[in-house]
């Protein structure tokens, strides 16, 4: 293997250790133990939960096991963060009991103290949850919406007295995402929530979050393969422009996801503050080429971002999601010790239009931003074919690289790479397709569903290719083309496995640049 100069930077990423604003969290004695994702300290952890910020700080509920590192006994853990980035976890929010498991949903903070939990002078933070009863309730076997209120910024929760305050006599129907909606028809709250069987997002409105008046149903529509889960529902300006906006319908989808299992969908279109409309339909959801991506598509082309939602009261009109970064086939096998599962980065969702379309973009919010220099920085050069090795090496790290494959066949990188595992992120010019493989990353074998290579249609730019990964030692996260296409897979390689190198297939490639900055 050749080894790459670099023009500038220390002589290894790992020695550079540039730090980004916020503190990391212990990884000691546990090497999947991500940096900069969330992960419950113990236990089992699922879909992202509740997500509000309120007076400065980030809360982030979650479906938690608090009991043991498989799926059960379900109920909100709680972190806090005042930067997104570093988290305090907090004790259980709202624990279940023997008649039901608290499963997924929203928070808003009524300001206006609408539900009359709170006070004027203290306004109640309201969770709207689903209630999965079990057979020790009468109403055994249902999923109905229900509230907790907290009067202490989210410490301490009360379960309403009338729960359930939404119930369709119906054994699948929840995860309610709560919105004020303030447009022509009026200013009320919104919930949207699935019937996950059935395939729909069923739309209600309500003046106190206690009365819920039925609206609308969108769907079956595009992707139907599995049960449609955490829904969600927002206005977005198309290049920041408040007169051109969409409504964009998040609908998370297990199995039936584009990379197999768990994925998101999402469909662009137009709420009037009783329907969601979009252009897209049944049957343009069947057609595979480029013009469904038009009206609908995926948040993510990996295996590994799921029940993705976003945050209610950021007022700056920042529209901030996180997924939870695993996948239903194979969540309760993963080889991580004591705790299962971490959370996405959290990721800046916007729209823009290019060529005429309008689409999704997608960017982290960057640990390694403020990182006061690169810890190796190549190119520009030409590359050769073969692979080039990195004086650089890396667990955790932000990889920016821009190539122009020109006349080659392929370019690409390898990450985690070590002596008898890789994974490996390649560009096929001739298909357009960039493709992240994971067959050969490390501990694969532990479900027969984890060994996978995933692919997304990227068209090149200007002849060039812009990646950006963030790398936290059991996952890579790829934003492609400043995010215009994403890749979120787990990976579980051995410790030592951190070489870094650069490929081509073919001649006429160039590596216009590659930054690394990591620890
Ligand atoms: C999605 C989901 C939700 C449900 C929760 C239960 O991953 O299945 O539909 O509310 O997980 O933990």
């Amino acid at each position: 293997m050749d080894v790459l100069t670099t023009t500038a930077g220390a002589p290894s990423a790992s020695a550079a250790g540039t730090a980004g604003p916020a503190t990391p969290a212990s990884s000691a004695a546990d090497p999947f133990r991500p940096e900069w994702h969330f992960t419950s300290e113990r236990n089992w952890l699922n879909d992202p939960n509740g997500m509000v910020y309120l007076n400065g700080t980030y809360h982030l509920f979650y479906q938690h096991n608090p009991f043991g590192p498989d799926w059960g006994n379900m109920s909100w853990g709680h972190a806090t963060s005042r930067d997104l980035l570093s988290w305090e976890e907090q004790p259980v929010a709202i624990p279940c009991d023997e008649r039901e498991a608290i499963f997924s949903g929203s928070a808003v903070f009524d300001q206006h103290n609408t539900s009359g939990l709170g006070t004027a002078g203290n306004p109640p933070l309201v969770a709207i949850y689903t209630s999965a009863y079990s057979d020790a309730s009468p109403l055994g076997g249902r999923q109905a919406q229900s509230l907790a209120y907290s009067l202490d910024e989210g410490t301490t929760w009360t379960k309403y007295s009338g729960n359930p305050v939404l119930d369709r006599a119906s054994a699948d129907f929840r995860d309610p995402k709560v919105f004020r909606y303030d447009g022509g028809a009026g200013s009320y709250w919104v919930m949207v929530a699935v019937e996950a069987v059935e395939r729909q997002v069923v739309l209600y409105k309500s003046a106190d979050l206690k009365s819920w008046e039925y609206l609308s149903t969108f769907g079956p529509a595009n992707a139907t393969g599995g049960v449609w889960e955490c829904p969600d529902l927002f206005e977005l300006p198309v290049d920041g422009n408040p007169a051109d906006s969409r409504w964009v319908l998040i609908v998370n989808i297990n199995p039936g996801g584009i990379a197999g299992g768990s994925a998101g969908q999402y469909f662009l279109g137009e709420f009037d503050g009783v329907a969601f409309r979009s252009g897209s339909t049944v049957t343009e959801g069947l057609q595979q080429d480029g013009s469904l991506m038009r009206e609908y598509g995926w948040l993510d082309w990996g295996r590994d971002y799921y029940a993705a939602v976003s945050f209610s009261g950021i007022a700056d009109g920042r529209r901030i999601m996180i997924g939870w970064m695993n996948n239903w086939d194979y969540a309760g096998s993963t080889p991580t010790g004591g705790w299962r599962s971490a959370m996405s980065l959290p990721r800046e969702v916007s729209l823009a239009r290019l060529d005429g379309k309008v689409v999704l973009r997608q960017a982290a919010i960057d640990p390694f931003e403020g990182a006061i220099s690169p810890g190796v920085r190549c190119g520009p050069r030409p590359l050769p074919p073969g692979v080039l090795e990195l004086p650089a090496s890396a667990a955790v790290a932000r990889i920016d690289v821009e190539f122009e494959p020109g006349t080659a066949n392929s370019v690409g990188l390898l990450v985690r790479a070590g002596r008898a595992e890789r994974t490996v992120l390649s560009y096929d010019v001739e298909e357009g397709l960039l493709r992240l493989d994971r067959r050969e990353s490390g501990q694969a074998g532990f479900h027969h569903s984890f060994p996978s290579v995933e692919a997304v249609a990227v068209p090149l730019q200007d002849g060039r290719l812009r990646l950006k990964i963030y790398l936290d030692r059991c996952s890579v996260e790829v934003f492609a083309q400043d995010g215009l296409a994403t890749i979120t897979d787990l990976v579980f390689p051995a410790e030592a496995s951190t070489a870094l190198a650069v490929f081509a297939e073919g001649e006429g490639a160039h590596l216009v640049a590659l930054d690394v900055v990591g620890r």
